[in-house]
């Protein structure tokens, strides 16, 4: 419930942030989006999960990158320009760089800091290899550096990424891929795959409880930049597996009747209430390859791990619409 303007915001709060805590906490069912998760110390907490015994994805996926980058390389064949996707520490980028021999490497992240010195990084490791860093949000238009020249496209899109979108989002971002990357191009992509609940509630609510220290800094955040007097102890960190949606959803709950300013807006959350913070999606064979086509990409190639974990699909990009 929205009581009254008091607080002021910081004055170099971010806009966006701002205006989905807002609207995010004032309906009937509370949600706020998962981007905001990964400020320094988010990105941080996330980097020591993707470590955690319980979290699958990441050492599933370095390890299919690590046979199969070369089976990529045959499919996608020399002297692409690999465009990597909210690349981020691009911990994974050179397996696929080492394989594909690529004629240049653009990384795109929102985290400036972060891409430029991941990107110097792999410049070191990739001496000759040109690398275009981009500073943006891929979740919107980009147009690509004119020097990558007309090199056909590989886009990397690792880490099962696209299961935080819903359908429609993932959809739009797929489509938005495809125009960015063009004609003749391919995208590599990282699924993470529906498998037995505990399993999964275990990777996203670990017995360190780094998950849930990522999960509660959302609400650091929101005292820390948009001045808010949230008591982060009223809250716990809930991660449930719907069925219906096929997800894991991250909340977090309020333990006892809560009034709380951020914002310049006074807040209330009843006991037992969530603040829904992220959905991961989880795919199998069909709905993984029904995403890709529906965001204009025809699968070619999908590589799982032995247990059917995570998979990495090679598709390419369609052609305009034909019948039927
Ligand atoms: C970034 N993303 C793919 C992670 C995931 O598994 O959905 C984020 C995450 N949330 C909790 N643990 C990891």
């Amino acid at each position: 419930m929205l009581l009254e303007a008091e607080r002021e915001t910081k004055p170099d709060a971010d806009p966006a942030f701002r205006a989905d805590v807002i609207a995010g906490l004032s309906g009937e069912r509370k949600a706020i989006p998962a981007r905001w998760f990964y400020d320094r110390r988010g990105s941080e907490l996330f980097e020591e999960i993707t470590e955690l015994p319980e979290y699958y994805p990441t050492r599933t996926e370095r390890a299919l990158l690590e046979v199969y980058a070369c089976d990529v390389a045959k499919l996608a064949g020399p002297g692409r320009a690999v465009v990597e996707f909210g690349s981020g520490s691009s911990a994974k980028t050179p397996l696929l760089l080492g394989a594909v021999e690529p004629s240049s490497y653009v990384p795109i992240d929102i985290s400036g800091d972060f891409l430029r010195e991941s990107a110097a990084a792999l410049s070191q490791r990739f001496p000759g290899l040109p690398v275009h860093p981009i500073e943006a949000d891929f979740m919107h238009p980009i147009a690509l550096p004119q020097a990558i020249g007309h090199a056909p496209r590989l886009g990397f899109f690792p880490g099962s990424t696209v299961g935080n979108l819903t359908a429609p989002t993932a959809v739009d971002l797929l489509r938005a891929m495809a125009g960015t990357l063009g004609v003749g191009s391919m995208l590599l992509i990282g699924m993470d795959r529906v498998k037995d609940e505990a399993a999964l509630i275990a990777a996203y609510d670990d017995a360190q409880g780094v998950t849930a220290a990522f999960n509660l800094n959302l609400l650091h955040r929101i005292n820390r930049e948009l001045d808010g007097d949230i008591p982060v102890e009223a809250f716990r960190h809930v991660a449930r597996w719907n069925d219906a949606e096929a997800r894991i959803e991250m909340h977090l709950e309020a333990v006892r009747d809560v009034r709380f300013a951020a914002a310049g807006h006074r807040f209330a959350i009843r006991q037992g209430e969530t603040i829904h913070t992220e959905n991961s999606h989880k795919y199998d064979r069909r709905s993984a390859r029904l995403l890709l086509a529906a965001g204009g990409w025809a699968p070619i190639a999908e590589w799982t791990d032995p247990q059917d974990r995570f998979a990495i699909l090679l598709a390419e990009v369609k052609p305009p619409r034909t019948a039927p």
